[in-house]
């Protein structure tokens, strides 16, 4: 098969190398990718959601299955737009439709989705511009702190939980009053959950899933997981706090009512499913869906996927996941990622790095890179992620930190405490 994949991220590297070793590929191509992709097939120079040239590179290419990695093409209708063009409509696409894409899209419609469903959420209600008040109102009710969602996609940003009530309602209103543009329109304020987070990871064909590993993943820039939202520092999988008990409870209350739902909704939901779990005591709450795989938790969960993702993929799109039998490894894997310095704000790129042939026993994933002049140069805030297994936790991330102090460029950041919590976390129970 000839295999276009869309993204430019550490997670498109993921996939890129898995496909390039599998024997059903033909040929790769990667639109935009970065130094990393380019090793495992074509890069293409176009954005994501050119549909244009993914038309005419469907054509010229004879491009027979296409892999979205982010949720802008699917939330901008990429499956939807192959379907309807009597060119390409031959052409599988492994990822939902715009409705499918909904569930990340818009929170207000995966709470009410969530609530016709049965699947266990926090308690909430919509509000907009016309229902300032209501909301304030609705949030004296709640005890801090407060949880503000905004309806759409808002680059990671959109959620802001607030301990003081004054301050929380005065939120309110500055979101509903365009604080985040559109995708603040419609807010989802909700009650907060006081657990720990993780995720876990779903392929759908419409009727059958298989799951993937599950995974949990560092957000915030700074050690002890303080300061400003990223878009993950490192990951890690399995999850030693998610037992077989849990991740039961997960399948018949979480997975089994999400894919049951969407095929009553009429939506034809094949792709990836991401998630974002709390476990509350010993029960799980969804916080979030997406629709698409996380980055960095690709670089954990694939890595312990030993099936042949074309073979995963192409299942995925024709219906044929009953016949899949997941081959996980029982490996403990923990990704680290390298990030410019100043990132999650402003940052410079263009910094030579050097010593990625140094490293060894860890799998180097690029994401912000870029070849230039015979060179590998930095060209976005998330660099490059380093994805090690070993026997526990303790042996894989020892690898990954190894590796971490290995690779140079101008203003290297990385957090070093990335799965400690977790290392002691067994020692604790
Ligand atoms: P989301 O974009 O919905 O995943 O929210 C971003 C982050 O906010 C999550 O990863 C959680 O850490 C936190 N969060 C969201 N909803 C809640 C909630 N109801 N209770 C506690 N924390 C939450
Ligand atoms: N790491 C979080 C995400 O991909 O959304």
């Amino acid at each position: 098969m000839n295999i276009l994949i869309l993204g430019s991220g550490g997670r498109e590297h993921v996939f890129a190398k898995k496909i390039s070793e599998s024997p059903l590929c033909d040929q790769l191509f990667i639109a935009p990718g970065n130094a990393g992709t380019a090793l495992c097939g074509e890069n293409l120079n176009f954005a994501v959601t050119d549909f244009q040239n993914i038309k005419a590179v469907c054509l010229d290419k004879k491009i027979d299955l296409i892999l979205p990695g982010g949720e802008d093409s699917l939330v901008a209708g990429i499956a939807d737009f192959i379907k309807a063009d009597a060119q390409l409509n031959h052409i599988l696409v492994a990822g939902p439709s715009k409705a499918g894409a909904m569930i990340e899209g818009s929170k207000d419609f995966s709470k009410i989705f969530m609530q016709k469903y049965n699947v266990p959420t926090a308690a909430y209600q919509t509000f907009t511009n016309t229902s300032i008040t209501e909301g304030q109102a609705f949030l004296s009710t709640l005890k801090p702190p407060f949880v503000l969602k905004a309806d759409g996609l808002a680059a990671g940003k959109g959620v802001l939980i607030i301990d003081d009530l004054k301050e929380a309602q005065e939120s309110l209103a500055e979101m509903l009053n365009g604080k985040f543009g559109k995708a603040s329109d419609k807010v989802v304020v909700e009650e907060f959950l006081d657990g720990i987070e993780m995720s876990c990871f779903v392929l759908s064909d419409g009727t059958n899933y298989v799951i993937l590993p599950e995974a949990k993943d560092y957000k915030r820039i700074g050690e002890g997981d303080k300061g400003l939202n990223t878009g993950g520092m490192g990951a890690v999988s399995p999850v030693p706090f998610a037992n077989a008990e849990f991740l039961s409870k997960v399948e018949t209350k979480v997975i089994v009512p999400t894919v049951n739902g969407l095929k009553a909704e009429g939506i034809d939901y094949r792709g990836f499913i991401f998630i974002g779990l709390m476990k509350v005591g010993n029960e799980p709450y969804v916080i979030e869906y997406n629709c698409r795989m996380g980055d960095p938790e690709t670089e954990v969960v694939l890595h312990r996927v030993e099936n042949d993702l074309v073979e995963l993929l192409k299942a995925t799109c024709t219906g044929d996941l009953k016949n899949i039998k997941m081959q996980i490894s029982a490996a403990t894997a923990t990704t680290v990622f390298l990030v410019s310095g100043g990132y999650p704000e402003a940052f410079e790129k263009g910094f030579e790095i050097t010593h990625i042939d140094a490293v060894n026993d860890t799998t180097v994933y690029h994401a912000g890179t870029k070849n230039e002049g015979g060179k590998v140069v930095t060209n976005g805030g998330r660099v490059i992620a380093l994805t090690s297994t070993g026997n526990n936790m303790k042996e894989a991330i020892a690898k990954s930190m190894q590796a971490a102090e290995l690779i140079q460029y101008t203003n290297k950041y990385y957090r070093k405490d990335i799965a400690q919590d977790l290392i002691h976390y067994n020692e604790h129970i």
